[in-house]
């Protein structure tokens, strides 16, 4: 079998391992960037009482049409431009790539960054080029990411908003010099909105390759799997070509328009998440010789001290507690892990383990 596997299945494709993820059953989850908040009781009788009116024996609507709306409704998007759903926004990440994938064609992404614009454009037969934040604070190097626009003409170039695994908002002059000089589509993936103050949707329309990309994961609804990409109605509608049919089914579309349209609850929770960040920060940087890098979203990159970061990562996961290691995952990233934003408990737990594995 094995010949026929080495034969058959793609080279790159057989040096990758499949996205694994850890066993999480009663551990105090801080590693995936979920909201930590259960839904209030009546709003989860309201949800419920709403899903009676599902036929799971008939397909979905394919554009899922009212969910589109309470979207449109509950997220300010413009009017003007074209809206398209995926199954989580890692599926528009794929569509994205099938609809330019050619060969030679390239995706461009900063680094250290969210990989499944490398993973996902190398599924599709792209090219990946990745181009180093500044090593400080993680911001854009603007020269050196101009220039590799310049050589490698990507057809799709992705800046997260904020930036997934390091939590900064890159400088807005700094996006809107890239989406000039790219000549092909900008991907600016707003995954983190519900933590940030700042946004590229009110610019869509400014410039004919710009998109804006979210998902309802972060705010709270990531089992749900729903991502939304925004941007000029011709892109959009070429876009929607390689969407597979249905591919946001009922329970997603009927639950995601229920919780739209009573955000406040959802918005109430992630107020507090921010809250929460603010004190998980000023507790980190109570601990010496762990670096809290600023974050705006819902998670905090620490760098620990110099060759303790696994050892600190299996002595959480010994209490019980689930972070993210980043220690090895890209050279930028040495002795750094990431922490979720948690309830005000898990955090103080993860604080007081903290200080305990570092200086106990
Ligand atoms: C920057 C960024 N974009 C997209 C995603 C994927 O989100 P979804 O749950 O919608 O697939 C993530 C998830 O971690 C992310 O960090």
């Amino acid at each position: 079998m094995n010949d026929i596997i080495e034969r058959l299945v793609r080279p790159e494709i057989r040096a990758l391992r499949a996205y694994h993820v850890p066993e999480a059953g009663g551990f105090v989850k801080l590693d995936a960037m979920e909201n930590p908040y259960a839904w209030p009781e009546d709003f989860k009788a309201e949800w419920l009482e709403t899903l009676r009116a599902v036929e799971p024996n008939r397909y979905p609507d394919p554009q899922g049409t009212e969910l589109q709306q309470a979207l449109r409704a509950a997220m300010e998007i413009p009017h003007e431009m074209g809206l398209l759903l995926g199954n989580g926004s890692d599926e528009l990440i794929q569509m994205l790539a099938m609809t330019v994938a050619a060969p030679g064609r390239k995706v461009l992404a900063v680094e250290p960054g969210f990989v499944m614009y490398r993973m996902i454009g190398l599924f599709a037969g792209m090219d990946y080029v990745g181009v180093p934040l500044q090593a400080e604070d993680f911001s854009i190097d603007l020269p050196a990411t101009l220039e590799a626009i310049e050589r490698e003409q990507p057809a799709l170039v992705y800046l997260a908003y904020p930036n997934n695994p390091t939590g900064n908002r890159f400088d807005a002059d700094d996006m809107v010099r890239i989406i000039e000089a790219a000549p092909g589509l900008v991907i600016v993936d707003e995954a983190y909105a519900p933590f940030t103050d700042s946004s590229f949707m009110g610019l869509l329309g400014d410039w004919p390759n710009l998109l804006v990309m979210r998902t309802v994961s972060k705010m709270g609804l990531a089992g749900l799997r729903l991502g939304y990409l925004v941007g000029p109605r011709p892109w959009i509608e070429e876009i929607d070509k390689v969407r597979l049919p249905y591919n946001v089914n009922v329970l997603t579309q009927v639950s995601a328009t229920f919780a739209l349209r009573h955000k406040a609850v959802l918005d109430e929770q992630t107020h507090s998440i921010r809250a929460e960040r603010v004190h998980l920060f000023e507790a980190l940087a109570r601990i010496p010789g762990i670096h809290a890098y600023p974050s705006e979203a819902n998670f905090i990159l620490v760098r620990m001290p110099a060759g303790t970061a696994d050892s600190v990562f299996a002595g959480l996961k010994e209490r019980r507690i689930l972070i993210k290691n980043l220690n090895g995952a890209h050279p930028m990233l040495a002795n750094c892990l990431r922490l979720t934003v948690g309830l005000p408990q898990e955090n103080a737990a993860l604080i007081e383990a903290l200080a305990d594995l570092v200086h106990g």
